[in-house]
């Protein structure tokens, strides 16, 4: 029988967040850091008008859409690649600069897809330790041999919620070599706030080892129509046209994505929203003596005593139709990770938190 690749073997296929329930419960899903408002009016209808072209390629240059997220982010639309969800950029990257041999280094507590894809190409994933569930660029440094040739950063983290700022992604990039390429994940960029953070464009700008990679999965509400992209300097958007697939992006997604960057009205209720949100779950939850980490995504990670209660208030809201994540596929397993839902969603969530505490103490 034929047989793949030896390195594909020692892939722990992807599991995505748990949705599936009782017959006829209410599912509350809070395990797969989706939006909680459903995707953007403005990109349902775009949608629907694309899907009368379905019949036709898309436009293999994302031409418009490319023209879109240059005149948001203020950069040049040669510089983008889009792809079939951020995923398929990391995959692409992977595959194009990295082989048996070579590594790709990122923090221990980092997105999943980093290992997969790097394994798919046949390289070696090497992870470095982490500062209070933070990425600790003197320990990424410190992992840097003459064999790594990729370093992602997501910034922020999924599943720590954490990120750095702006002078630690710069003095990570002054310590790497200029043939290594830093790849800023910015998959939750939109919900971070604070001045001294920066979404990496303007590194890219400066430099010819940077790499930005985005997705419309988040703030944008649209994780099913698989849609993400990359700002690169023009090597690498060379390379990256090389290996995608000519039609890698559909006609319903470039559309959704072009409508989506106009719904403002959809990303302003969506940001305030799971700011408030995200402080009243918080608080709520330190309230019952949760250890909660701080968070600058649109999910929050508790930790528990242990993993046996981790699990069991896992199972717990799992009977109450909420499906969280306990975090043992990254290597915490004492903890568990919440997305921001709706308020009612919220609500219900946090009822069936307290009553499992509540019994805990009795
Ligand atoms: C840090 C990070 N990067 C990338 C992605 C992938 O997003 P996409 O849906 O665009 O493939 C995720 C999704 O959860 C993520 O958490």
């Amino acid at each position: 029988m034929i047989k793949a690749k030896d390195s594909i073997y020692k892939i722990t296929p992807y599991v995505g967040g748990e949705s599936g329930g009782k017959e006829g419960q209410r599912i509350i899903k809070l395990s797969s850091n989706e939006g909680p408002f459903g995707p953007p009016p403005m990109a349902v209808e775009a949608m629907k008008l694309a899907s009368e072209n379905a019949h036709r390629y898309p436009d293999g240059g994302c031409n418009e859409l490319r023209g879109a997220l240059a005149a948001k982010n203020n950069i040049n639309a040669d510089n983008i690649v889009c792809g079939a969800g951020s995923d398929e950029i990391i995959a692409l990257l992977c595959k194009a600069y990295t082989g048996e041999g070579d590594e790709v280094l990122y923090t221990e507590h980092s997105f999943l897809m980093y290992a997969i894809s790097a394994k798919a190409a046949g390289a070696t994933p090497v992870t470095a330790p982490e500062k209070d569930l933070t990425t600790d660029v003197d320990a990424l440094l410190a992992k840097v041999t003459d064999k790594t040739k990729l370093v992602f950063v997501a910034n922020p983290n999924n599943p720590t919620a954490s990120y750095i700022k702006r002078d630690e992604i710069e003095r990570l990039h002054a310590g790497l070599p200029d043939d290594v390429l830093l790849i800023i994940d910015a998959a939750y960029t939109e919900y971070v706030d604070d001045p001294d953070y920066t979404d990496g464009h303007d590194l890219v700008e400066r430099h010819n080892n940077v790499v930005v990679t985005r997705t419309f999965s988040k703030l944008y509400g649209l994780g099913g129509i698989r849609l993400g992209w990359c700002h690169a300097p023009a090597h690498v958007i060379d390379v990256m046209n090389r290996v995608r697939g000519p039609f890698n992006v559909s006609i319903e997604a470039q559309a959704a994505g072009v409508a989506a960057l106009q719904d403002d009205a959809f990303v302003e209720k969506s940001l305030s929203h799971n700011k408030q949100c995200r402080t009243k779950f918080v608080t709520a939850l330190e309230g019952l003596g949760i250890k909660v980490y701080p968070s600058a995504c649109n999910f929050i990670l508790a930790e528990l005593e242990d993993a046996k209660r981790a699990e069991d208030l896992r199972l717990a809201l799992k009977d109450e139709g909420v499906f969280i994540r306990q975090m043992g596929g990254y290597g915490l397993p004492t903890c568990l990770r919440i997305t921001i839902g709706t308020e009612e969603e919220m609500d219900i969530a946090l009822q069936a938190i307290t009553t499992y505490i509540h019994k805990c103490n009795e």
